[in-house]
């Protein structure tokens, strides 16, 4: 799949992830948390691939301003209908691809992409992306499904058969996953320093990733 189908597959999905639960409530609190606590009132955030703002319209009232961004035009138009119905102020969304945020030179204390790194199409440009949009000790705070180390039959049949039959079908999105140590040796790689690393548990292993820009 290209980012344009990308963008139409998460556009004809956005209503539909917008009304369902989110599936690991305490997951989901705990990321919020912990990212909350790398966040200062002053600071300036970019989240990319925001989906429809949830977590965006939640870290609002913790810092100065968020640049909310995502691939699919469906996700941004609700994620703007909240905004507005919530009264928020201090967030933008845009429509704009993981590596698309640099035209104005612009750098952020913090960098957001939660659920994201497995569905770009090349990672390592989007770490360079990301690092140089992310201010000298800033942090870029990620959480990543990831393949398991070592053979694991579940994710064989679910990365081998599953998805490219759904994606075939048009109802599963591009996916590279890779191992969570890989995925340290890239951030790394891409310019940053981890500081904080956990394994959330579910269907695949979502991996959470605090670095700072060095
Ligand atoms: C699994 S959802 C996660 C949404 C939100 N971050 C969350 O945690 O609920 C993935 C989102 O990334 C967006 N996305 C996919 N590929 C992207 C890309 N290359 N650049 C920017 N956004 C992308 C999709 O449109 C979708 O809204």
């Amino acid at each position: 799949m290209n980012l344009s189908k990308d963008a139409a597959f998460w556009s004809k999905t956005a209503r539909k992830y917008a009304a369902d639960p989110i599936r690991n409530m305490d997951g989901y609190l705990n990321t919020l948390e912990r990212t909350k606590s790398y966040l200062k009132a002053d600071d300036n955030v970019l989240e990319i691939g925001c989906g429809t703002g949830s977590t965006a319209l939640l870290i609002a009232p913790h810092v100065a301003t968020i640049t909310a961004s995502d691939l699919a035009p469906g996700m941004i138009e609700i994620a703007n209908e909240k905004r507005a119905e919530e009264g928020v102020e201090n967030i933008t969304f845009q429509v704009a691809q993981a590596q698309d945020h640099s035209q104005e030179g612009t750098t952020y204390d913090a960098v957001l992409a939660h659920n994201l790194l497995h569905l770009v199409p090349s990672l390592d440009q989007t770490l360079e992306h990301l690092a140089s949009v992310t201010k000298p000790g800033g942090v870029f705070i990620s959480k990543t499904v990831c393949a398991p180390e070592g053979f694991s039959l579940k994710f064989f049949l679910i990365n081998s058969i599953a998805v490219p039959i759904m994606q075939a079908l048009g109802k599963a999105p591009s996916v590279n996953f890779i191992f969570g140590s890989e995925l340290n040796k890239r951030i790394e790689a891409g310019g940053f320093e981890i500081l904080e690393v956990s394994d959330q548990a579910g269907i695949l292993v979502s991996r959470y990733v605090v670095a700072k820009k060095l």
